[in-house]
């Protein structure tokens, strides 16, 4: 099994303490493989807004050095672990730029086949408040990739370093953590089984509708053509 995991900034602190509790639990129960993508090193380019990777392809994205080796490993992987520390009460700007470069795989244009079968798992941290604010948005950019399945965690931990967070604090958060990995874990285990959501269903279906009315030669629509959507089948 492979998992990805985005940390959404350089420091090896709260968060990053956080999803090494997930990456322990899972250790324990199979042969996990986890490659790691660090943000901003990994994408150092803010996205410029040229519209390339939306109507021409995203092979002509001027940063997609960059983005195409990250997607290629989301493809390949069975899940996705995104994780943030708020700032300003919602993700960093490093992950923000990583969701805006992904924007060309949202149900909205071409998404790819293999996201409908993924599950994710996205974290977060912060001194006070923001939490559910950084997983929110995290959480839309995999709903809109088609994700099957995501799981959450936020936790305040009234601090700047993680050396400095509480042990009884630490301990709660260990043993919450725990749990969702578990959880994350089955998942993972019986992705292809599990049914898509309703509310994937629903998004999927909007966009079909709108991107049929599209005309003949539009990318959105030779793609969602070329993958038989408008035909019935479904994505896996
Ligand atoms: C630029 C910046 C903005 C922040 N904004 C918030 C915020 O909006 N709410 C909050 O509770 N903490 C905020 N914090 C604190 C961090 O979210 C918190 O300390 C977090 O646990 C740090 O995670 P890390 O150790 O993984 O870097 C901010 C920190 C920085 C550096």
């Amino acid at each position: 099994m492979k998992i990805v995991i985005v940390y959404g900034n350089g420091r090896r602190g709260s968060t990053y303490n956080c999803v090494q509790i997930i990456k322990r639990t899972i250790e324990q129960y199979g042969d996990v493989r986890f490659e790691e993508i660090w943000l901003p090193k990994d994408l150092p380019e803010l996205c410029c807004g040229c519209f390339n990777c939306i109507l021409r392809g995203e092979q002509f994205c001027p940063h997609s050095d960059y983005v195409s080796p990250i997607v290629s490993s989301i493809i390949e992987a069975d899940g996705i672990i995104m994780a943030s520390p708020a700032y300003g009460l919602d993700v960093s700007g490093a992950m923000k730029t990583l969701i805006d470069h992904l924007c060309f795989m949202w149900m909205p244009h071409r998404p790819h086949n293999e996201m409908f079968s993924k599950v994710g798992f996205v974290v977060s941290t912060a001194a006070g408040s923001g939490m559910k604010r950084v997983n929110k948005t995290m959480k839309l950019a995999l709903n809109y990739m088609g994700f099957k399945r995501i799981y959450d965690f936020g936790s305040a931990v009234a601090a700047s370093r993680w050396e400095d967070v509480k042990e009884s604090k630490k301990l709660t958060i260990e043993k919450r953590l725990i749990k969702k990995s578990q959880k994350y874990y089955q998942s993972l285990v019986n992705r292809k089984k599990l049914k898509s959501r309703l509310s994937t269903k629903v998004i999927f279906r909007a966009m079909r509708t709108m991107i049929s009315g599209y005309q003949d030669g539009n990318i959105d629509k030779e793609y969602w053509k070329s993958m038989g959507w408008f035909n019935n089948t479904k994505p896996v």
